[in-house]
């Protein structure tokens, strides 16, 4: 992988497991395999883009992007910063942060690239550099999985938000249709070498976020066609499961969603 001009800080971790999320996400961009430009160019960015809408094609439905105009977003594991940029695009002031040097030098370059503004910095979703109250929306989709300490993450992420503001989440569900299907089949998950990767029964996932005033759940992410499985059981999932599955009506399939995504209010 190119090597990334990344900002050079000692975040100051005390915790050794949070040393090796960060050496494993420096060394595992999401997605990245998915990529058919080289790593950083601006055709990179779009491969990421186009992957990430079509697979978490609900996304722009239960997330509008375009709702944040001069609003204070944090993003917290923000990776490459895909998501972000949407909420940069639309006119929000948007800060990432993230554990990887890696991805935040990406993320850099993405902005860069597409001439936005934006705070892309080193940093632990755990032990945030921010003031109480600080951001009208504070957004975390895909990181409190994968942090040492999950309570001490959505602490945080409550405590920067402004009373009358929001935090977005999405963790895994245990109890969902790929969770199944990977048990099953023995396919294995995403990332499921990282050096934590949590994931959560809906009842669980509440109870962490019990300290919240109100927490709406929408369960999402059901089966789309893998591009990144090949032979006999992802023909099976492309040409089978995918179709049968999406028969279903979804009352009936939704509790099963692979993402939990949650939207709190402090
Ligand atoms: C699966 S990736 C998700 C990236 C991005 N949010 C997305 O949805 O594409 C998980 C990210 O969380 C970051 N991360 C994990 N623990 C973190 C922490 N304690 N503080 C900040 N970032 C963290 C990792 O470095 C990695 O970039």
């Amino acid at each position: 992988m190119t090597v990334v001009t990344a900002p050079q800080k000692n975040l100051g971790m005390k915790d050794p497991l949070l040393e090796k999320i960060r050496q494993y996400w420096n060394e595992h961009i999401h997605d990245l395999e998915l990529a058919k430009h080289p790593v950083g160019s601006k055709g990179f960015f779009q491969d990421l883009d186009e992957y990430r809408f079509d697979k978490l094609r609900y996304l722009p439905h239960v997330v509008d992007f375009q709702a944040y105009a001069d609003r204070k977003i944090l993003e917290v594991g923000c990776g490459v910063g895909i998501d972000l940029i949407r909420f940069a695009k639309a006119g929000a002031q948007v800060t990432g942060i993230d554990l990887a040097e890696q991805s935040v030098g990406l993320a850099r370059q993405y902005f860069e690239h597409e001439e936005v503004a934006g705070s892309l910095q080193l940093g632990n979703g755990e032990e945030l550099e921010f003031a109480d109250n600080s951001f009208d929306m504070v957004y975390a989709h895909g990181v409190i999985q994968y942090t040492s300490n999950p309570k001490k993450m959505v602490d945080e992420l409550r405590r920067v938000v402004k009373p009358d503001g929001q935090v977005v989440m999405m963790v895994y569900n245990r109890i969902s249709w790929l969770n199944f299907l990977s048990q099953t089949l023995g396919v294995g998950l995403e990332h499921e070498d990282a050096p934590v990767l949590r994931k959560y029964s809906i009842p669980e996932f509440k109870d962490l976020l019990a300290d919240f005033s109100e927490v709406g759940i929408v369960p999402e992410r059901f089966p789309v066609k893998s591009r990144l499985q090949k032979g006999a059981k992802a023909a099976f999932f492309n040409l089978f499961f995918v179709p049968a599955f999406n028969l279903v009506p979804r009352a009936l399939t939704r509790n099963t969603g692979w993402h939990i995504m949650a939207f709190a209010k402090k």
